[in-house]
């Protein structure tokens, strides 16, 4: 019999054993049913959304705030964070740069202190910047987007994580990218990062399952905002509002998802699944305007 793919890493699993043998068997029964975690619910929340001045970020806080949730948005744009809050009284603001540590630390317990219900983080702070790797120059620049897309959410995480336990459901909303599954060829940093979110949701859904946190990853396609230049214009992006009420809808319906996918990111995030992964990296780049 031909050696199962995770045999060698198992321990006291005969060597002969394949993935739908017994032995194996035996030890999915050992792991959480996902259905009977906590299921997300999008009302009553107290949600903080750091990175929520514009786009995606905000204009889910909207929708949210419609549903009846406490919102509490973040951003470094002072002059946004004003406008929102002249705009929408009831929604909270911050102002945070999700790349400085100490900011983190210092709005989280601020956050905290002035909403003591908090229950649901969207780490949504993101940038997304075109690189040339074929020469040197790109690395400042990568690191950047690294601090921002990857050690941000991190971070955010560790400061309000003990909080998120003592409540008795929470949730953490991570936000990828269909790019986490298919390299858009002008971003390969971001991509890195956002496949990077992707496993990282995958894998503090592990820990986390015997606590009172849901992990639930966003993994939006292109989207009309301004996270590149020319995005809002382009006719491959999604347009924002059809896509928030796509989100809103798959939140409301699916309460036991893991992973929040409108139709339109399937293309990208099944690619490899479906045997389709070189042709969906063909088109994904021949229809890129950068
Ligand atoms: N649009 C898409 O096609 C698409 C697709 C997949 C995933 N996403 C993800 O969705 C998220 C939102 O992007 P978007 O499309 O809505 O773009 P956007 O309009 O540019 O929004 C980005 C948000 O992140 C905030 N931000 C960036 N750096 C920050 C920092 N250092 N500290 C705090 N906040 C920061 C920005 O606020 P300030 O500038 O005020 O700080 C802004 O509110 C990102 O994580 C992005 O990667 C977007």
């Amino acid at each position: 019999m031909p050696r199962g793919p995770f045999v060698d890493y198992l321990p006291g699993i005969p060597i002969e054993a394949g993935i739908g043998d017994p032995p194996m068997s035996g030890l999915w029964s050992g792991l959480p049913d996902r259905r009977s975690l906590d299921d997300v619910n999008i009302n009553g929340r107290t949600i903080f959304i750091p990175g929520a001045t514009s786009g995606i970020g905000l204009a889910l806080a909207l929708a949210l705030h419609d549903k009846g949730n406490t919102v509490i948005v973040g951003g470094r744009r002072t002059e946004l964070l004003e406008q929102i809050a002249a705009d929408h009284p009831d929604l909270g603001t911050f102002r945070i740069d999700t790349t400085d540590p100490d900011d983190i630390t210092t709005t989280a317990k601020a956050v905290i202190a002035q909403w003591p219900d908090l229950d649901m983080l969207i780490p949504m702070a993101g940038i997304m910047r075109a690189e040339d790797w074929t020469r040197s120059g790109f690395a400042a620049g990568a690191q950047q987007v690294v601090e921002t897309n990857l050690l941000g959410p991190i971070r955010l995480i560790d400061a309000f994580v003990d909080h998120l336990r003592s409540r008795s459901a929470a949730t953490i909303l991570t936000v990828s990218s269909g790019l986490a599954f298919a390299p858009l060829k002008v971003t390969p940093t971001y991509n890195a990062t956002k496949a990077a979110i992707h496993l990282l949701s995958e894998s503090i859904r592990l820990q986390l399952a015997d606590t009172s946190i849901e992990v639930v990853e966003l993994e939006p396609p292109s989207v009309a905002t301004d996270l590149m230049p020319g995005q809002r214009e382009s006719t491959f992006a999604m347009p924002l509002d059809e896509f928030i009420a796509e989100v809103i809808e798959l939140l409301e319906t699916q309460p036991d998802a893991t992973e929040i996918q409108v139709e339109r990111v399937k293309f990208l995030r099944y690619g490899e699944a479906r045997g389709d992964y070189d042709q969906v990296v063909s088109v994904l780049n021949e229809s890129d305007p950068h």
